[in-house]
């Protein structure tokens, strides 16, 4: 159960007024906000054992660094990996998608086929369209449905022997519905296919097991999940870490330097040269445990009502059409109303205190599917209400009203 009123008290910023109104925030799905325990954990870092890690014998070094690595295994333990050191600490999603798609520009040959989906991000389409131009690799793309599915028949015709990486949210961060993960990793594995899944938008919902997904790497983002900016993860099978050539060079990451050569360390730290966000890194801890003490059940039930009910609200104002409509969704909700611009009705929005996110969410060849310039994505956290919902659609009404 979410015990909503003490849930709202941990975040400070809920009790924002905006424009006059009090905050409605329905942008989680670029950000989560950050509970006061987060905040706590980053003032704690600076005022008490701000200090270089893995470098220093003094005392304030080496407490930093046990939080740090406390922090890594707390990642380790969130997404059940086997070991501490296949959690690469990064400074987020698109870091983590980079190191992959930058390594395996040495595992890579001409002709070789790498696999995404019609659903991706930028971040996930952009680094693989680099490695395909560095290495003559070929780009094929899984297509989508109407109701923002994959056509997974397309996608067991596309997959074959010449198939090196397949690359595929875990849920569409501008429609929100599940991609599934299972099915794709099992027959990419079946050609033997690395597989690359963007947990950026389905963590904050679905706590994965990255062992019994049987993925190879899992990618993700602590601000999403109640932490900081700038720190996210990169999870990696130990076999294809050892693979992959180091992201960058740096001290940290080596094992001896000399100027005819170098060897670089182990996991983790030959994927981690210079100083790490270790502020970041400890708050994303802080984060886990905060979330997990609410539990992602009790969250991901307390989301599907707000998702529920927000849907049903909606569908009642006149013209408004919802993308993204498969049974299996995060709490998010795409729409547009008739052909009003969802530019116009997100800065009336705003005017009404109320935050969403409008426009192409960078997934531009989503919206070229569609054929509109943009959506107007009002996503939900397990802080949210019912009652902003309603604040919401009254909101909305009355953009239409003044747009129409
Ligand atoms: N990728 C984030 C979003 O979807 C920023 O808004």
């Amino acid at each position: 159960m979410i015990q909503i009123d003490k849930i709202r008290e941990d975040f400070p910023i809920l009790k924002r007024v905006i424009n006059g109104k009090p905050l409605v925030y329905f942008d989680n799905a670029a950000t989560s906000q950050t509970p006061q325990v987060v905040i706590d954990a980053i003032v704690d870092y600076y005022s008490n054992y701000n200090a270089n890690i893995h470098r220093g014998v003094h005392t304030l070094s080496q407490e930093a660094t046990d939080k740090y690595e406390e922090a890594r295994i707390k990642v380790q333990q969130h997404f059940n990996a086997k070991h501490a050191y296949e959690i690469i600490l990064t400074a987020g999603t698109t870091h983590s998608i980079n190191m992959v798609a930058s390594g395996f520009a040495s595992l890579i040959q001409k002709g070789d086929e790498i696999i995404v989906s019609a659903l991706e991000h930028h971040s996930n389409i952009v680094p693989w369209q680099m490695l395909c131009e560095k290495t003559g690799a070929i780009l094929k793309v899984i297509p989508m449905n109407l109701d923002g599915s994959l056509q997974m028949d397309a996608y067991h015709t596309l997959v074959n022997k010449k198939t090196k990486v397949v690359f595929c949210n875990h849920v569409s961060n501008a429609l929100g519905v599940v991609n599934p993960i299972e099915e794709i990793i099992k027959k990419a594995h079946q050609f033997g296919a690395a597989v690359l899944i963007d947990g950026a938008q389905a963590t904050p919902h679905i706590k994965p097991d990255v062992q019994a997904l049987d993925v190879d790497f899992y990618v993700a983002s602590a601000h999403k999940l109640c932490g900081p900016t700038g720190v996210g993860l990169l999870y990696g099978k130990k076999e294809w870490l050892e693979k992959l050539p180091p992201y960058q060079g740096g001290g940290e990451m080596i094992d001896v330097v000399t100027f005819e050569k170098t060897t670089y360390a182990g996991l983790p730290h030959k994927f981690e040269a210079g100083t790490p966000n270790i502020c970041g890194g400890i708050a994303f801890g802080a984060g886990l445990d905060y979330m997990n003490a609410i539990g992602f059940d009790n969250i991901a039930n307390y989301e599907a009502e707000l998702l529920a009910y927000g849907t049903a609200e909606l569908l009642k104002i006149e013209g408004v059409k919802i993308y993204g409509t498969t049974e299996e969704k995060t709490a998010v909700i795409s729409f547009n109303v008739g052909e009003i611009h969802p530019y116009d009705i997100g800065v009336i929005l705003d005017k009404l205190g109320i935050a969403v996110r409008t426009g192409h969410h960078c997934a531009q060849p989503i919206m070229d599917f569609y054929k509109i310039p943009g959506t107007i994505r009002a996503s939900f956290s397990f802080y949210n209400t019912k009652e902003e919902i309603d604040v919401f659609v009254n909101g909305l009404k009355r953009a239409v009203m003044m747009l129409s």
